[in-house]
């Protein structure tokens, strides 16, 4: 019979990652903890006292053992926060990134007044960037595609977890190709990392993100180059596109848009004051 309460796991546990040398020990804790025991933030508060079983000690000594080996607390759980829904993640997927909600941020502000936008989310991943707009925007239909038949049938899985298949279609594909547009929003967190610096990443990047969502070629550009060419081609006339953009990328992506005639709008900081989002729209005829 177990006396750990979950609390007191969960301090243990932020004691002995911190030894450990990780960045955001307490938060990991708790994570954890909420995760092997299914408790809510708020039961986490109000029920401090509550015993752990046997099982769930025994399954968070195993999350211990994995964290202490390096690999996120997303992995560990199977599931990520983004845009404040749960998402699940799985080795196909990239890990969603709080960065990330800039662009979501950004799309809804271009969205405000459009009674039923359809939106394009090249890349999807998790789903996470259209799943979100379609959770703010009750009226929109969305398109999720990627080139990876495994991160496509997670993305389809959270769209069912989250309630939204109905509005929400998947497509197998490269990019844009095979696509019936035209969309009113195009967004898009491609891969980005230069090839070179691929070996450079943090290990948990490195390790456990796939490499698909992670390689942007020899420049880290080449992503972007497919989608300034073939995005102006599936936008409204009143579209626009909301493009991630990786450090230091901002100028570079900036011209690509423009050489293939869209009218670059802004890019929007993130928290950090990084430009993350590059938002286009085609020119005035
Ligand atoms: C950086 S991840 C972004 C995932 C998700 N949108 C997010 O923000 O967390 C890039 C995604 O693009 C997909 N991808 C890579 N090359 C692609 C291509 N040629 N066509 C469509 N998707 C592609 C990858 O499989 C990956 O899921």
């Amino acid at each position: 019979m177990t006396l750990a309460t979950r609390d007191h796991a969960m301090r243990m546990l932020g004691v002995r990652l911190r030894a450990a040398g990780l960045a955001s020990p307490e938060l990991d804790a708790r994570l954890l903890v909420m995760g092997v025991t299914g408790a809510s933030d708020i039961e986490m508060l109000r029920e401090p006292g509550t015993r752990m079983s046997d099982a769930e000690e025994a399954h968070l000594a195993e999350c211990e053992r994995r964290r202490l080996a390096g690999e996120p607390v997303s992995r560990i759980l199977g599931r990520r926060e983004f845009w404040g829904l749960s998402f699940a993640v799985t080795p196909a997927t990239l890990d969603p990134r709080p960065d990330s909600e800039t662009l979501v941020e950004a799309a809804l502000e271009l969205l405000r007044d459009h009674p039923s936008p359809r939106i394009l989310d090249l890349g999807t991943g998790t789903g996470c960037l259209l799943l979100a707009l379609l959770h703010e925007l009750p009226q929109a239909q969305g398109t999720g595609v990627d080139v990876s038949p495994e991160a496509l049938s997670v993305a389809a899985s959270n769209a069912a977890q989250l309630g939204l298949s109905a509005r929400a279609e998947f497509h197998l594909g490269n990019w844009t190709e095979g696509l019936d547009g035209p969309f009113d929003l195009v967004i898009s967190n491609p891969p980005y990392i230069r090839h070179g610096d691929l070996g450079t990443l943090e290990r948990e990047v490195r390790e456990h993100d796939p490499m698909l969502a992670l390689d942007g070629g020899e420049d880290g550009l080449a992503a972007y180059r497919a989608l300034a060419l073939s995005i102006p081609g599936i936008l409204t006339q009143s579209g626009h596109a909301v493009i991630e953009l990786g450090m230091g990328q901002a100028d570079e992506v900036r011209s690509l848009f423009e050489s293939a005639e869209m009218c670059v709008l802004r890019a929007v900081p993130d928290l950090a004051g990084v430009p993350r989002a590059l938002v286009a729209g085609r020119p005035r005829r």
